[in-house]
């Protein structure tokens, strides 16, 4: 979903494969780059490639360009993800503004020696920031966007959710699941940074009515959806 960063005007690009310890892609030709620039009047820093834990990398190399982040002084992150929706009010294609998150991933991306850019114990009560969410509502309705709100189920993949699996999730208090953000998120945090975040509704697993799930429709939902969360995007960060 790079649409974001293709605005990004007076760029400087910093290959992933330039900076001491940074995942590498494993996906020939996409070596991936940090993007700096400008975007809404504000300096920002984008990445191209993002490195999820379905592919193999550990937590540590996930989630290491939100502590590259915090050392360059990055005041706000802002993450998008393609999930599946579980709320029945719920369309595909919605674009779904990340209230909370369940952490379902099988490794906290915090485990081990605490870094001292956060306490051992960080609190997660307001995990997404509050002001960026209402900033967002308002946007939305200026602009007349349908947004709906909800919990992300980080889940590390790759399967797609079987019937049970997502009326588990969605019993649990869960409205879409996803396959990213989470453990970027737990990081951006520990390290003081505040996050905004939202979700491309691009299938849905409701109870009762279990549907196939391909790629394919998944990146058709995501591809289709990306120029109104772009929009909501380029303005959050113009007036925050
Ligand atoms: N489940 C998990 N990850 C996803 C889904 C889903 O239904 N859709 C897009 N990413």
């Amino acid at each position: 979903m790079g649409q974001l960063a293709s605005e990004i005007t007076d760029k400087y690009e910093f290959p992933y494969s330039e900076i001491p310890n940074f995942p590498v892609s494993t996906v020939e030709g996409h070596a991936g780059k940090l993007i700096f620039g400008k975007l809404g009047g504000k300096d920002v820093m984008a990445m191209e490639g993002r490195f999820h834990y379905y592919e193999g990398y550990d937590m540590k190399e996930v989630t290491f360009p939100e502590r590259v982040m915090f050392e360059l002084g990055i005041e706000t992150l802002f993450v998008s993800n393609a999930s599946g929706g579980m709320n029945p009010d719920f369309v595909i294609g919605d674009l779904m503004i990340i209230d909370d998150h369940i952490n379902f991933f099988p490794e906290h991306p915090l485990r081990g020696k605490n870094f001292p850019t956060g306490p051992r114990f960080p609190d997660m009560h307001e995990a997404y920031d509050k002001n960026l969410r209402d900033l967002a509502d308002t946007i939305a309705r200026e602009k007349s966007i349908r947004v709906v709100h909800g919990v992300y189920v980080g889940v590390q993949g790759p399967t797609f959710e079987t019937p049970a699996e997502y009326r588990m999730y969605h019993r649990l208090g869960g409205d879409a699941v996803g396959m990213s953000t989470v453990p970027e998120v737990i990081v951006a945090r520990h390290c003081g940074i505040k996050v905004f975040g939202m979700s491309i509704i691009t299938d849905l697993g409701l109870e009762g009515q279990p549907v196939e799930v391909s790629h394919e429709e998944v990146q058709e939902a995501a591809n289709k959806a990306q120029p109104l969360m772009t929009e909501i995007m380029r303005e959050i960060i113009r007036r925050s």
